[in-house]
């Protein structure tokens, strides 16, 4: 199945469906068809699935940079860009990027980059890259001061979310996934009892299909995309924590899972909803296995100080929080309650 982002002459698919990686050749005809070279680039770590053999139908070449978070520095990036400098590309040719997020952010943002932008292909091969990463054209790498300080928006030509890729995802990474499908779910109203009869495939289907609408919508955040965020104001200071410990202990997804146990909370402590939507979120979260839990050696007082800094909140606590009318996002909620709220939930745990 094909779920269009809509963005006038820079629209495109996500081709959801086993298989998909085999349509790479059909895409970079029909999308970019003066490409003489593709560059695949991928890590050691994708290129040992046994699924990994990608055809582009012209020239190509595979390189490979480091697996995971690392991968997202300006050091990486610029060996990158040096590797592809040495293939003479022009405008013409195309990157493919296939791996998790932080290898497609990586990619991405040196399609964005080199010669002022080139044609991008994405091949997201976990679960948070399917659903989220690889979608709607935000690319970037970390700064030792904080995480995707510097990058640009660069919308691929087309997105090939392949089932047959994540069955090789270590288990860690499928239930850390779920988080952002969690959160999908729950910014689209579902109870848990509905998820008896729908397949991790049809929840992939779900989640593209609401980014895929909101970046239409929406492309660079101004409104309604920051919808997309919800969960992530505590799950953003979570990670910020995790990160100042050196500790890697928490996964993207699970801070995300933590983050709209508290969110939901929040907006019950403002009279924004009633128990029942408490209800529903828990509901959601334990069906999907996800630990609703703030570690305990955070301490409340850092987890604060960094929302407080969140570079999304211009120094204001902001919060996407449902209520009657809906998702939407909420700033300058009071520094005290939300102290009051996390420590309240921290104690029912
Ligand atoms: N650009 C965006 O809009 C956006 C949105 C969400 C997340 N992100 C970024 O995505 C990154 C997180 O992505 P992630 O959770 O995919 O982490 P990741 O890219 O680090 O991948 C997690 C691990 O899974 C492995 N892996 C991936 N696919 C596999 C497969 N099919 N089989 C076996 N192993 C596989 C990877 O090699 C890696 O070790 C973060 O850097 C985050 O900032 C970006
Ligand atoms: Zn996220």
């Amino acid at each position: 199945m094909n779920v269009g982002v809509e963005l006038g002459e820079r629209s495109y698919d996500v081709v959801l469906a086993d298989g998909a990686r085999e349509q790479l050749a059909e895409l970079i005809a029909a999308r970019a068809s003066r490409a003489r070279v593709a560059l695949i680039v991928t890590t050691p770590t994708i290129a040992a699935q046994p699924w990994f053999q990608m055809t582009s139908g012209i020239e190509q070449h595979v390189l490979t940079v480091p697996d995971g978070e690392v991968a997202k520095s300006l050091d990486v990036l610029e060996g990158l860009l040096e590797e592809v400098a040495k293939f003479e590309l022009s405008r013409h040719d195309v990157l493919v990027g296939v791996g998790g997020g932080a290898l497609t952010d990586l990619v991405g943002f040196a399609a964005a980059t080199y010669l002022r932008g080139i044609a991008l292909v994405q091949i997201p091969t976990s679960l948070v890259g399917q659903v989220d990463a690889a979608i709607g054209g935000k690319t970037g790498v970390n700064l030792r001061s904080g995480k995707n300080l510097v990058g640009a928006f660069h919308q691929p030509i087309g997105v090939l979310c392949d089932f047959e890729t994540i069955a090789t995802l270590p288990e860690r990474e499928r239930v850390g996934g779920l988080g952002e499908v969690a959160k999908c779910w729950l910014l689209e109203g579902g109870f848990a009892a509905e998820l008896n009869d729908v397949s991790l495939h049809d929840l992939i289907v779900m989640s593209v299909t609401l980014k895929a609408a909101i970046v239409s919508a929406d492309e660079h955040e101004g409104g309604r995309r920051a919808l997309l965020n919800y969960g992530h104001t505590l799950a953003h200071a979570l990670e910020k924590v995790a990160l100042a410990r050196d500790g890697d202990e928490l996964r993207h997804g699970e801070a995300v899972a933590i983050g709209l146990a508290f969110a939901v909370r929040l907006a019950e402590a403002l009279g924004r909803v009633d128990n029942s939507e408490v209800v529903r979120h828990d509901e959601v979260l334990d069906f999907f296995g996800l630990n609703r839990r703030v570690p305990e050696d955070f301490r409340t007082s850092s987890l604060l100080e960094a929302m407080a800094h969140d570079k999304k909140a211009h120094h204001d606590l902001t919060f996407v929080l449902a209520g009657a009318e809906g998702f939407e996002t909420v700033s300058g909620v009071d520094p005290q309650l939300v102290g009051d709220v996390l420590e309240r939930f921290r104690g029912e745990q």
